[in-house]
C-alpha cells in the first residue's frame, strides 16, 4: 500500500495504536483525520502534529457514527482510506451479572462500530481510484483471554468479517487490510495493563513495513503465530493461556 497522497480517516487515532499510525500517514504527506470520544487527547495530539483534522465522537452510537460519516465527507471529498482502530477491553467473570450496558458497549464499539462504518463508507470508496479499509483486529481474535470474554468475541468477529468483506469487495478500487496486533504497550483495558508487551514504535515500524510491502494481514511475535496456527495449536496455546481457576 502506497501511504502518501491518501486522505485517511483514524478512529481512535488520539492514542496508542491509532496515533502511531496517524503519525506515519502525516509524516509522509497524507491528510489525517482522527476522531475519538476525549477532546483533550485529540487536541494533545494535534498540538505535536499541527496538520491533524480531528472529530470529536462516540463510534459507539449509530447516530454519531452517520454524522461522522456526512462531515468527513464533505468536508474531506478525496477521503479514501478508513482506519477501523477504536476499541476498547474489559475485564469481567461472567458468573457475578455484569450489565448488559457494559456488555454491549464493548460489543458496540469494537464490533457494531467498525462493520457499519465499512457498508456507509464502501459506495464513497467505489469512487475513488484507490481505497483502503483496514480493520483493527488482535490475535486474541483466533486464541482468546477467558477474562476477557467479550473482547476475544468481537475481534473475532471482525476477523470473520473481515475475510467475507474483502471477498465481496475484490475486483473493486478497494484494499481491505487485517491488522492484527500482538499485545502492544498502550492503556488499552487501563493505564499500565500493557507496560511489558512489545513497545508501541517497533509496532508501528513493523505494521508499516508490512504495510508498504503490501500485506492484507499485518502480524506481529504473537499474532504471527495465533494467526497461522492449527486447531490443536490453537487448544495449546489457549490452555497456556489460561490457567485453570
Ligand atoms: N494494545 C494492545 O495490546 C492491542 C492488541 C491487539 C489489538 N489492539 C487493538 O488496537 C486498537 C487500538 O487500541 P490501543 O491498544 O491503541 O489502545 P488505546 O490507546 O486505548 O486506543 C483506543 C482508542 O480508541 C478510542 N475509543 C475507544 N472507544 C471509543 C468510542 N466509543 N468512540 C471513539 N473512539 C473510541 C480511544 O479514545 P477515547 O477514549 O478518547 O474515545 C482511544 O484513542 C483497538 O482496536 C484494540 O483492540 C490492541
Amino acid at each position: 500500500m502506497e501511504l502518501s497522497g491518501n486522505t485517511v480517516l483514524v478512529t481512535g487515532g488520539a492514542s496508542g495504536i491509532g496515533l502511531g499510525l496517524a503519525e506515519q500517514f502525516v509524516q509522509v504527506g497524507s491528510t489525517v483525520i482522527i476522531c475519538g470520544r476525549r477532546e483533550d487527547k485529540l487536541k494533545e495530539a494535534q498540538a505535536k502534529y499541527p496538520q491533524l483534522q480531528i472529530y470529536v465522537c462516540d463510534v459507539a452510537d449509530s447516530n454519531e457514527r452517520v454524522a461522522l460519516f456526512e462531515w468527513v465527507t464533505s468536508e474531506f471529498p478525496a477521503l479514501n482510506v478508513l482506519i477501523n482502530n477504536a476499541g476498547i477491553q474489559q475485564r469481567f467473570q461472567l458468573q457475578q451479572a455484569p450489565e448488559w450496558e457494559t456488555i454491549h458497549n464493548e460489543i458496540a464499539i469494537n464490533l457494531d462500530a467498525p462493520i457499519h462504518l465499512a457498508t456507509l463508507f464502501i459506495p464513497h470508496f467505489m469512487q475513488q481510484a484507490q481505497a483502503a479499509i483496514l480493520n483493527v483486529t488482535s490475535g486474541l481474535a483466533f486464541s482468546p483471554m477467558a477474562m476477557m470474554p467479550i473482547y476475544g468475541a468481537t475481534k473475532a468477529a471482525m476477523h470473520s468479517f473481515t475475510l467475507s468483506l474483502r471477498h465481496q469487495l475484490s475486483g473493486t478500487p478497494i484494499t481491505v487490510v487485517e491488522v492484527i496486533p500482538p499485545a502492544v504497550d498502550t492503556d488499552l483495558g487501563g493505564v499500565g495493563l500493557h507496560t511489558n508487551a512489545t513497545p508501541l514504535p517497533e509496532y508501528i515500524a513493523s505494521v508499516i513495513e508490512q504495510l508498504k510491502a503490501g500485506s492484507l494481514e499485518t502480524t506481529h511475535g504473537f499474532s504471527a503465530n495465533s494467526s497461522r496456527a492449527s486447531r490443536e495449536q490453537l487448544d495449546e496455546l489457549f490452555k497456556r493461556m489460561n490457567q485453570p481457576r
